[in-house]
C-alpha cells in the first residue's frame, strides 16, 4: 500500500485525483494540499466526497512530505524547484501542468517561462503510456500531457506506419472544450451568462498546445509535423471533441479496421465502428478514463473524431494510470469507470 500526495487539492484535477484515489485498491493514505483552504475539511469544497473523503486539507510543506509519489495538480510555480529534491529523497513526481512536456528547452522558455534545468527536462517521461509506457514504467518524474493533446495525439497516432502517404505538414484540428479546462478560478470569459448559449473560439493564432503535439508526433513519426489548432470552448462544463482532417494520397487499406487493430491490446482506447460512419459519442466518456475514436476517409480526406473528458483522461485518469505504472500496480486500478446513458 502507498501513500499520495496531491498538492492543488483544491482544483478541479485536484479533486478528480481525490475522487479516484479514495477507491484505489493500493492506495491507504492520501495527502491533500492547499494553500487557500489549509485546515478546512476536503468535503467543505468538493462536497461530492463528504463522508467519503473527511479530512482537511494541509498546508504546503514540501520538506515534511514523505510519501511514494506526489502528484502537483498546479499551475506551474516556484514548487517545480522542488522537484530535484523529491526525487533525491526516493518520491516520485508526476506534473500536471505544462511545464517540461515539451524536451526542448528553448520551446519550453517561449511557451512556458520560468525554472531551467537542463537534467531535468532531459530526465522527464512524456506521460501518454499508449506511446510510452515502457519509459513510464521506468520513470521517477513524469509531465502528464495536456488535455488538447491527449485526444488529438492518440487519433492521429495510429496513422505512423503511413507518413509518406500523408502530407503532415497541413494538418487541421478543431476541438470544443467544456469550461472546466481553465480550472477552478472564475473569470468573465467564461462567467456563466457569458457562456451558457454559445460557442467561443479562443487562442485561434497560437494555443501553448500545438508545440506540444507537434514536438510528441516528430517523435513518434520522425518526420516533420505542422499542426493548425483552433479550440473553441462550448457550453458544457467538461469533455473535449476534436475533429482532426488529415489529406493523403489514395489509401487502400480500411482505416478503421486498422484503427481497432491498432488499440486493441489499450485498456482506455476505445475505436467507435459503425456501418456507415465512425462517430464517437462525447456523452460516453464523461466521468471515464477513455478515449473513444472514430476515423472516417472520403476521396483523400481522412477524418478522426475524438472525444475524451478532460478531467480524467486528458488529466486525472491520465495521472494515475502513469501513476500505476510507475508504482508497478495493474495500469487499470481505480480506474474501471463506465460512464452513464443518457
Ligand atoms: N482543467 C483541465 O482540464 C486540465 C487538464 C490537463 C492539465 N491541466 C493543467 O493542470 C494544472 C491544474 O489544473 P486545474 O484545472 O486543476 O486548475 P485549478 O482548478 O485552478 O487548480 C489548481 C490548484 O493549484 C493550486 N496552486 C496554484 N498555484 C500554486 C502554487 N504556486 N503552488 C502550489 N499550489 C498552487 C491552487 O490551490 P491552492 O491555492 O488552494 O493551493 C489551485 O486550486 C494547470 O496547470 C492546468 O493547465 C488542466
Amino acid at each position: 500500500m502507498v501513500e499520495i500526495t496531491i498538492v492543488g487539492a483544491s482544483g478541479y484535477l485536484g479533486g478528480e485525483l481525490l475522487r479516484i484515489l479514495v477507491n484505489h485498491p493500493e492506495v491507504d493514505k492520501i495527502i491533500p494540499i492547499s494553500r487557500s483552504y489549509a485546515g478546512k475539511p476536503v468535503s467543505s469544497l468538493h462536497r461530492n466526497l463528504y463522508r467519503i473523503f473527511d479530512e482537511n486539507f494541509e498546508d504546503l510543506n514540501l520538506e515534511k512530505i514523505d510519501s511514494d509519489l506526489i502528484f502537483f495538480a498546479a499551475p506551474p510555480g516556484d514548487w517545480f524547484e522542488s522537484i530535484p529534491g523529491l526525487l533525491e529523497r526516493g518520491i516520485r513526481v508526476i506534473t500536471l501542468g505544462g511545464k517540461f512536456r515539451i524536451q526542448d528547452s528553448k520551446i519550453d522558455r517561449e511557451v512556458y517561462g520560468g525554472y531551467e534545468n537542463e537534467e531535468l527536462l532531459r530526465e522527464r517521461v512524456y506521460g501518454l503510456p499508449e506511446l510510452y509506457r515502457d519509459e513510464i514504467r521506468r520513470a521517477r518524474f513524469v509531465t502528464n500531457p495536456g488535455c488538447y493533446p491527449v485526444s488529438i495525439i492518440l487519433a492521429i497516432f495510429p496513422l505512423v506506419g503511413f507518413g509518406n502517404r500523408l502530407d503532415l505538414k497541413r494538418i487541421i484540428v478543431n476541438s470544443i472544450s467544456g469550461t472546466s479546462g481553465a480550472g477552478a478560478s472564475p473569470s468573465e470569459f467564461l462567467h456563466h451568462p457569458e457562456m451558457c448559449n454559445t460557442v467561443k473560439p479562443y487562442n485561434v493564432t497560437f494555443h501553448r498546445h500545438t508545440p506540444e503535439i507537434e514536438f510528441i508526433l516528430k517523435d513518434v513519426f520522425k518526420r516533420d509535423i505542422r499542426i493548425s489548432f483552433t479550440p473553441s470552448v462550448g457550453n458544457m462544463s467538461r469533455g473535449i471533441m476534436s475533429y482532426i482532417t488529415l489529406f493523403s494520397k489514395e489509401l487502400d487499406v480500411n482505416l478503421s479496421k486498422h484503427f481497432n487493430n491498432f488499440y486493441k491490446k489499450e485498456p482506455f482506447v476505445r475505436v467507435i465502428r459503425e456501418r456507415d460512419e465512425n462517430i464517437p459519442e462525447l456523452g460516453s466518456v464523461i466521468g471515464t478514463n477513455f478515449c473513444d475514436i472514430g476515423v472516417n476517409y472520403d476521396n483523400g480526406r481522412i477524418l478522426i473524431l475524438s472525444a475524451i473528458d478532460n478531467l480524467i483522461k486528458g488529466g486525472s485518469g491520465q495521472g494515475v494510470q502513469n501513476m500505476n505504472l510507475m508504482l508497478g500496480f495493474d495500469e487499470k486500478s481505480g480506474l474501471e469507470l463506465i460512464g452513464g446513458h443518457p
